[in-house]
C-alpha cells in the first residue's frame, strides 16, 4: 500500500513501506498555503522534480541538503543541482529505472523548464512527468503539461491514480484535463495545479462533472491523504 498526501499546488508526498518520496515540493512561498513547512520533512529518501520552474523546484535544495534525499530529475536540472551540492539521479524522457521501492518512468510533458536565478535564466532541459510504481501501486504525476497525444500511451500502463493539472493558462484546463483522463484511463484522478494563483483559478467540481464515469475523481484539499 502507498499513501498519497497532497501538499498543495503540484506537491505530493508518497509514503510507501520503506520509502518517503516528495514530488515538486513547492511549500515556502505558496500563496494558498502548503500542508507543511519544509523543515517538517525529515525522513525523505527521494525528491522528484518535473521541471525547473520555481513552483515545482520549490524547497528541493533545502530539503535535499538537510535530509540527504536523492533528487530525481532531468539531466540538465540534475547538473544544476549537483553544483549546489545536492545528490542527484538524472533521468531523461522515456527512461525507466528501478529504484529500491519500484520502477519509475520519466514521461513527456509539453511545457517549459528554465530555472530563474536572480536575473539569469538557466536552461532546465525538457519538462517531464513521472510514472511511479510504489509498493506495486502505479501513480502518474503529469507535471505541468498541455494535453498531448502521448498520454494515450499510458492507457496500457494500468494507472491506479493520475495526478493531473487542471488550472489552465500554463497547463491543461478542466476540459483538456478531462480529455487526458480518457487518454490515460486511470482508476482514480486527482486534480492539481489550480487556485494557487488567480491566473490558474479552476473549479474541480466542474472537472469531476466532465470526467463523469471515466474515472473516480478525488478532490484532495491541501493536507488530505489518500490510501492506494
Ligand atoms: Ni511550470
Ligand atoms: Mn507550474
Amino acid at each position: 500500500m502507498a499513501t498519497l498526501r497532497y501538499l498543495g499546488h503540484s506537491a505530493f508526498e508518497i509514503r510507501g513501506k520503506d520509502t518517503v518520496i516528495l514530488i515538486d515540493p513547492f511549500l515556502s512561498g505558496n500563496p494558498s498555503g502548503a500542508a507543511a513547512h519544509e523543515s517538517e520533512f525529515t525522513d525523505v529518501r527521494y525528491i522528484f522534480v518535473t521541471h525547473g520552474h520555481g513552483d515545482h523546484l520549490g524547497d528541493t535544495v533545502s530539503i535535499a541538503s538537510r535530509t540527504g534525499a536523492t533528487v530525481v530529475t532531468n539531466y540538465e536540472i540534475g547538473h544544476y543541482l549537483g553544483k549546489n551540492g545536492v545528490a542527484c539521479h538524472a533521468m531523461h524522457i522515456g527512461g525507466t529505472f528501478s529504484f529500491p521501492f519500484g520502477r519509475v518512468k520519466m514521461t513527456p510533458a509539453l511545457h517549459g523548464s528554465d530555472i530563474i536565478e536572480g536575473d539569469r535564466m538557466i536552461p532546465g532541459g525538457n519538462p517531464c512527468g513521472f510514472l511511479f510504481d510504489v509498493d506495486g501501486e502505479r501513480i502518474y504525476h503529469a507535471g505541468d503539461t498541455g494535453l498531448t497525444m502521448d498520454m494515450q500511451l499510458l492507457a496500457a500502463e494500468k494507472v491506479k491514480a493520475a495526478l493531473l493539472p487542471i488550472g489552465g493558462n500554463f497547463v491543461m484546463d478542466v476540459y483538456d484535463a478531462a480529455r487526458a483522463v480518457e487518454f490515460v484511463r486511470p482508476e482514480i484522478v486527482v486534480p492539481m495545479h489550480y487556485d494557487t494563483f488567480p491566473v490558474i483559478a479552476a473549479d474541480p467540481h466542474e472537472f469531476e462533472r466532465l470526467v463523469g464515469t471515466t474515472a473516480t475523481v478525488k478532490i484532495m484539499k491541501t493536507g488530505d491523504t489518500l490510501d492506494l
